[in-house]
């Protein structure tokens, strides 16, 4: 099918890169001429696992092109999908301006009978709008979805071709119909042999198809992000707690996810959740419940426990190390998750600030983050490798969890310390192992040792809990 994605951002290229991969001829229109000209060169503004090779094969078969003309990009389209930033203005006030530019672009240029669908994460009613926009700027209707991503950063291009659902919000069943046949190979798991072969193991069985009102639709994405958000906030409110009354909520975490009512994801307690994605749309969701009078206490608590995580750094550097002004402490990640490069609203930005504030010398290294955001050039020094950033180091703390710092040799890293103190923010590397090396180790709702009464384990026989004294 012929189809347009207004916007080449993150879920704008995915989405286009994996449409054109099923086999559509897919028209990407990007405001950014620059980025335009870069796409069709095969570089890519971002890292993003796998979306490169799906990107380059796309446009060197000639299914994937990338265009500023938005009449080019639109005039043959049978959908187009609108996948265009909808950040936060003051207030927790969704900004819908791109949303809208892009909606008169597609009444402007699109053919008669064009689905436009909505992937932007936007406030209940602004399918309603779209539709009013198209009209007023077209003289004519076109059909109007919504259609979430779920997508998440260094997962995205799994994500979008093994979804655990997809959610369409359409006035007319006929349209659901259209995404439906655009969407086939993901809805029966009938992917080309690559890309089963990339994706290793996926689910079985049809791809679950939701079909609601457009409202809902819009919803259904803040409520699930909220959902994750709250969920993550939980555990690092058990955290605190176990630190205070003791504990380890890395296994209350496996207790609790055993239990199928509640299952396992999104329990790993840490320094607290970031992103473009999680702090926008839960203040977005509050600001909307606002405006009706409502207050949305549970995302508001889930808002301030996260702020509270941030503080554990400082809290725990101060509990060790006492003063901070001019002490050495090593960042290890600025990332705000592994498998990216993105700073947004990434907590190591708000950590690093409030240690510099503190007269803290700061030295970072991540293994993909190259260039520092405006905050926090001449705040943190960059090293080429984490022992470099180590060397002489107060504390380590560990702010992403990036598979290479578990590899680490810890006997090394002691070895380069001045303290040999590491915060592991993200409860990344194993107590014992750290504790053996020398380290002065301290997780995440997780105790300095384990509290069993004397006597009552052999700690050194393989029947007793074993492990972290
Ligand atoms: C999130 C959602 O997971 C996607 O489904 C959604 O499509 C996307 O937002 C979006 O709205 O576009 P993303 O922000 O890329 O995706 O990252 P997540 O993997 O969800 O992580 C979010 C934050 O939670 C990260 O800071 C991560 O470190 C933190 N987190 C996650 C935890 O601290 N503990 C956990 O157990 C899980």
């Amino acid at each position: 099918m012929e189809l347009a994605v207004v916007g080449g951002g993150h879920v704008g290229l995915v989405t286009a890169a994996c449409l054109a991969e099923l086999g559509h001829r897919v028209r990407v229109q990007d405001v950014d001429g620059g980025r335009v000209e870069r796409l069709s060169a095969g570089e890519l503004p971002f890292h993003e696992p796998g979306l490169k090779e799906l990107t380059v094969r796309g446009h060197r078969a000639g299914r994937l092109s990338f265009h500023t003309d938005a009449e080019v990009a639109l005039k043959r389209a049978t959908a187009a999908f609108l996948c265009v930033p909808t950040p936060n203005n003051g207030g927790g006030r969704v900004d819908v301006s791109s949303l809208m530019a892009a909606t008169r672009a597609v009444a402007r240029y699109a053919p008669p009978d064009c689905l436009v669908v909505n992937r932007s994460t936007a406030p209940m009613g602004t399918a309603r709008l779209i539709a009013s926009v198209v009209c007023e700027q077209r003289g004519a209707p076109l059909p109007v979805a919504v259609n979430p991503e779920f997508l998440a950063e260094g997962t995205a291009v799994r994500d979008f071709l093994a979804p655990d659902r997809l959610v369409v919000g359409v006035w007319e069943e006929a349209h659901a119909q259209v995404l439906r046949r655009i969407y086939k190979p993901i809805l029966r798991r009938d992917l080309p042999p690559h890309l089963v072969r990339d994706l290793g193991e996926v689910p079985t069985g049809d791809v679950p198809f939701v079909v609601t009102s457009p409202p809902t639709a819009e919803l259904i994405k803040y409520a699930a992000n909220a959902f994750l958000a709250v969920r993550v906030s939980f555990i690092n409110e058990i955290a605190r707690i176990a630190e205070e009354l003791g504990g380890d909520v890395y296994e209350v975490a496996q207790g609790i996810g055993l239990d199928h009512r509640i299952g396992p994801h999104f329990l790993h307690a840490g320094i607290g959740w970031g992103g473009s994605c999680f702090p926008k749309d839960i203040v977005a969701l509050e600001g909307m419940a606002r405006t009706r009078g409502l207050e949305a206490r549970i995302l508001r608590a889930a808002n301030e426990v996260n702020a509270e995580q941030r503080r554990w750094v400082a809290r725990k550097l101060r509990t060790h190390l006492g003063t901070l002004a001019g002490r050495r402490v090593a960042l290890l990640g600025l990332a705000y998750k592994p498998g990216t490069d993105d700073l947004r609203d990434a907590p190591s930005v708000e950590i690093a600030t409030e240690l510099a504030r503190l007269s803290v010398r700061l030295q970072a290294y991540d293994p993909m983050v190259k260039d520092l955001p405006a905050e926090l050039e001449g705040v943190v020094e960059m090293s080429s490798d984490p022992l470099d950033a180590a060397r002489g180091a107060d504390a380590v703390v560990i702010v992403t969890e990036w598979a290479e710092f578990a590899q680490l040799d810890l006997a090394e890293l002691r070895s380069v310390m001045s303290v040999p103190l590491v915060l592991d923010g993200r409860n990344l590397l194993d107590p014992v192992a750290a504790r053996a090396a020398g380290l002065t180790y301290v997780g995440v709702g997780r105790p300095a040792f384990v509290d069993i009464p004397e006597g009552r384990w052999d700690t050194t026989s393989a029947d007793g809990p074993g492990g972290d004294l």
